[in-house]
């Protein structure tokens, strides 16, 4: 599956003019690439840069964040919050939660997240808003439970960040599960009076939503 919508040599040239990323995550990667089956999830050097940059913009102290994978997401998050920001995060994966929890005692940043295991609609029910920010990046069928859900735990300007919503093209043709569940979450929010909003054609797409 292709998740990049620019050119390769664009996105290189793109990611060597952003912010470097520390060496914890590009071992970070590596061990990914090595140790798990679909390292392709990853957000990478760029959307991890992204991330950072809008936990900074958004002085965001509470994150609440929808599939975790091997906490590459996460950490870059953690790194453009203040010393007492919580960063909460979901998975269900075993493999993945023993990587992430690795790197995330090695990290500076990593006295920051707190990881709920098990599905994330269960974990949903426990956890309690405000959040100044959110990242979506879960199954893709459940998207638009997780937008209704983490919704009202926004605070007023709050910004939900939906990760894939291009779906490598796909969602112009809807021609499987994943891309029209997508789809009918971007359809949902194109008409949602609720929030301000922006899909931006970074990487895979990410929905920029922000609570009104
Ligand atoms: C695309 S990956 C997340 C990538 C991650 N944000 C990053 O930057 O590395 C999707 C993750 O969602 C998790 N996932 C899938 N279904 C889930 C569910 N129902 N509840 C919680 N996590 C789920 C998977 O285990 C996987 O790790």
């Amino acid at each position: 599956m292709k998740l990049m919508l620019v050119a390769p040599e664009l996105d290189a040239y793109a990611v060597s003019k952003s912010e470097p990323t520390s060496d914890l995550l590009k071992e970070l990667v590596e061990v990914t690439e090595r140790d798990t089956a679909m390292p392709i999830m990853l957000t990478g050097p760029l959307e991890g840069r992204f991330l950072k940059m809008m936990a900074q913009l958004t002085n965001a102290k509470r994150i609440l964040e929808i599939g975790m994978f091997t906490g590459y997401s996460a950490l870059s998050m953690a790194e453009g919050m203040p010393d007492d920001g919580e960063l909460i995060t979901c998975d269900l994966d075993p493999t993945c939660i023993a990587i992430a929890r690795k790197f995330y005692a090695r990290s500076p940043h990593g006295k920051k997240i707190v990881l709920m295991e098990g599905p994330a609609l269960e974990s949903l029910k426990k956890i309690k808003g405000p959040f100044d920010m959110a990242f979506i990046d879960a199954d893709k069928p459940n998207y638009t439970n997780y937008y209704e859900a983490v919704l009202p735990m926004m605070r007023q300007g709050g910004l939900i960040l939906i990760d894939n919503v291009l779906y490598s093209g796909r969602v112009v043709a809807p021609d499987c599960e994943n891309s029209k569940a997508i789809a009918e979450l971007n359809d949902r929010i194109a008409k949602d009076e609720r929030v301000d909003r922006v899909l931006l054609p970074l990487r895979d797409g990410v929905f920029m939503v922000r609570k009104r």
